[in-house]
């Protein structure tokens, strides 16, 4: 498929899921080996599985923060602050993702929507902390200020996301919609897509196989997002 010319009259928003993360080394959480294959959501994505056991919880999100610190940005990541560096203030990352690496990377305009496991909260007076910043020897690592129970700064199934207002009033001034990586399962980000389309944006998929909000597609790309979206970035600029 042609790749679709963009221009300084775009405003773009770039919405990310694990697949960016993949060539990173970092597991998505669908796909077969996917991290949702050895574990219940319930258990460590809700808060009811936190307060069932905690332990089980820090545990999942402990390994999973040690592992970001592991990995690095790929091509893919990079392609993408390319990509800001051109548009700057006609841009919008937002990123499913918890893993920081959009950060890392060199993006700036990033909202990381289902939070961070750079960071972690008290449950009882929300003081937040960066995670070096606590004792993760303990099992359930305790404030600083009033010793209740920290928990991870992940935003779990039944949970507001982050910086919706910001997210909507983007979508408003939406004129081409980039979905990367994702499944398209997760509500409402699943649905950020639809809503530009709705607005007039010209919309474009990069993933590894088919999303579930495929229908809302103009433009889609099969492939790996660090094949795919170097040579994209630098064909796509008018
Ligand atoms: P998924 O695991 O559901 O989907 C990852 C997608 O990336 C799949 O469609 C893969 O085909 C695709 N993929 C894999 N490798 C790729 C690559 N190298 N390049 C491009 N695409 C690739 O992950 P998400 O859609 O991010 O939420 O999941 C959404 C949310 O569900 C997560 O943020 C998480 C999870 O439950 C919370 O924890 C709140």
């Amino acid at each position: 498929m042609k790749i679709p010319k963009i221009n300084q009259r775009d405003f773009l928003m770039i919405l990310t899921g694990a697949g960016i993360s993949a060539e990173s080394g970092i597991k998505t959480f669908r796909d077969s080996d996917g991290l949702w294959e050895n574990h219940r959501v319930e258990d460590v994505a809700t808060p009811e599985g936190f307060k069932q056991n905690p332990k089980l919880v820090w545990k999942f999100y402990k390994e999973r923060y040690f592992q970001s610190l592991e990995v690095n940005p790929n091509l893919g990541h990079e392609a993408l602050v390319e990509l800001e560096n051109r548009f700057k203030d006609n841009f919008l990352l937002v990123t499913q993702n918890v893993d920081g690496l959009h950060t890392r990377a060199g993006s700036k305009r990033v909202i990381e929507m289902h939070g961070t496991l750079n960071t972690c909260f008290c449950t009882k007076c929300k003081k937040k902390y960066t995670m070096s910043e606590v004792d993760l020897e303990q099992e359930i690592p305790p404030c600083l200020a009033c010793e209740k129970p920290l928990r991870p700064d992940i935003v779990w199934f039944g949970e507001m996301p982050y910086q919706m207002d910001e997210i909507y009033a983007a979508l408003d001034k939406t004129t081409v919609f980039m979905t990367i990586g994702t499944s398209g399962n997760v509500y409402p980000a699943a649905y950020f897509i639809a809503q530009a389309r709705q607005r007039g944006a010209r919309t474009i998929g990069v993933n590894l196989a088919e999303p579930e909000n495929s229908s809302y597609i103009d433009f889609f790309f099969q492939g790996k997002a660090g094949d795919i979206l170097p040579k994209m970035v630098e064909e796509m600029i008018e």
